[in-house]
């Protein structure tokens, strides 16, 4: 199912060096750089506020940068109108015109091209079936649900078959479960039609399930650059750790040989690649899943007597708040099946141990502190 891309592939968009300053101070962009493979589905994933839009109209051309080069295909477009970049763009709220039908939404952009009637009509209807709505090309936007309206805004943005297809927070503005269908047609429907495209969002789970790669972006600047899976598994940086998916950190130094962390008096044994300063401060990043809980104690590494202090029923599995002797009031969140709680008999209270593989512990020199 994962798309395959060559390593050696010509970048298809490259964005060289971006900055953006608005008025005299408000850096939104900082030497931006990345580049995107043709058929490509990349996501700027970041909070509000983080410069995700200005980059995308810096790329559609909406939005002129005070430095830097955007490359299509080879070509310069940085200081092209929009009209010569050829691209498609949907944004979070229903831009769609609200006196034309939805067959005439789509229409617009090869109406202006002056194509022929018939050729319109035909791409009209072909691209109705392809969002999957053929009968509702006589409706105007007020008589559609909102996952519809973004339904037609996607095949609009699609009806003359641009090069690069933009897509800004398209889903926030509709309620979740919507949300959810609509973000794997999105992605099967790009997969499909093998178009380079650029999606906003600030929803990580979004961005998880839909991206070939994320940038995720922080106060104007790149964070990381990487699958779903990468950024999920080797945050680069205690922001990605934090903004997605959950995560534990602990405050400690750095031991000797670059191997193990002391918090308070708890050492945990890591896998590190990158050398530490005995007694450097370092933050330590462990996700809920990867705590083992188990009734006895066994031999091996990083496997602590923890004491269970409350309990969260979340559905699927418990989100457990663990107390670890030593740690200096820290405390360990834990996330555990339902068949697991049952197995080992958990309630509040419960004396257990604690096992963290050494591997799937991260360590970040403090300085890079969440903020
Ligand atoms: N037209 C503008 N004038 C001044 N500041 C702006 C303008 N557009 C955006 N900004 C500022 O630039 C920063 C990035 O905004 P934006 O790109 O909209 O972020 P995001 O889409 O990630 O939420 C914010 O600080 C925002 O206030
Ligand atoms: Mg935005």
């Amino acid at each position: 199912m994962e798309k395959q891309f060559t390593a050696n592939e010509k970048p298809y968009l490259e964005i060289r060096k971006i900055t953006k300053i608005f008025g005299d101070e408000v850096v939104a962009l900082k030497d931006i750089s990345f580049s995107v493979k043709e058929g490509e589905l990349i996501t700027l994933l970041g909070p509000s506020g983080c410069g995700k839009t200005t980059l995308l109209r810096i790329i559609a051309g909406l939005e002129q940068q005070n430095q830097g080069e955007i490359i299509l295909a080879g070509r310069d477009i940085s200081r092209l109108p929009p009209k010569d970049r050829d691209y498609g763009i949907v944004f979070q709220s229903y831009a769609l015109f609200p006196n034309l039908t939805a067959s005439e939404n789509i229409a617009y952009g090869l109406v202006n091209l002056k194509k022929p009637r018939k050729e319109i009509e035909e791409r009209v209807k072909e691209l109705l079936q392809l969002i999957g709505l053929p009968d509702v090309g006589h409706k105007y936007p007020s008589q559609l649900s909102g996952g519809q309206q973004q339904r037609i805004a996607l095949a609009r943005a699609l009806a003359t078959s641009p090069s690069l297809l933009l897509l800004d927070e398209p889903l926030s503005a509709l309620d979740a479960r919507v949300r959810i269908a609509l973000r794997l047609e999105i992605k099967h429907l790009q997969d499909r039609l093998g178009v380079t495209t650029i999606f906003v969002t600030h929803d990580q789970e979004e961005a998880l399930v839909m991206s070939d790669r994320i940038v995720v972006m922080n106060k104007g600047t790149i964070e990381q650059i990487g699958t779903p899976e990468e950024i999920y598994r080797f945050p680069a940086t205690p922001f990605v750790a934090d903004f997605i998916g959950m995560m534990n950190f602990l405050s400690g130094v750095a031991e000797r040989g670059n191997t193990i962390v002391r918090c308070g008096s708890v050492h945990f044994k890591y896998h590190g690649s990158t050398p530490f300063e005995t007694e450097t401060p370092v933050l330590i990043a462990i996700r809920p899943e990867d705590v083992n809980l188990r009734a006895e104690k066994i031999e091996g590494e990083n496997i602590f007597s923890v004491i269970v202090q409350e309990l969260e029923f979340l559905g699927s599995f418990y989100r457990l708040t663990l107390s670890l002797l030593g740690l200096d009031g820290g405390k360990i969140v834990a996330e555990v099946s339902i068949n697991r709680m049952r197995a080992l008999g958990i309630r509040q209270g419960s004396s257990l141990y604690l096992h963290v593989p050494p591997e799937l512990i991260r360590v970040y020199p403090t300085r890079n502190r969440v903020s």
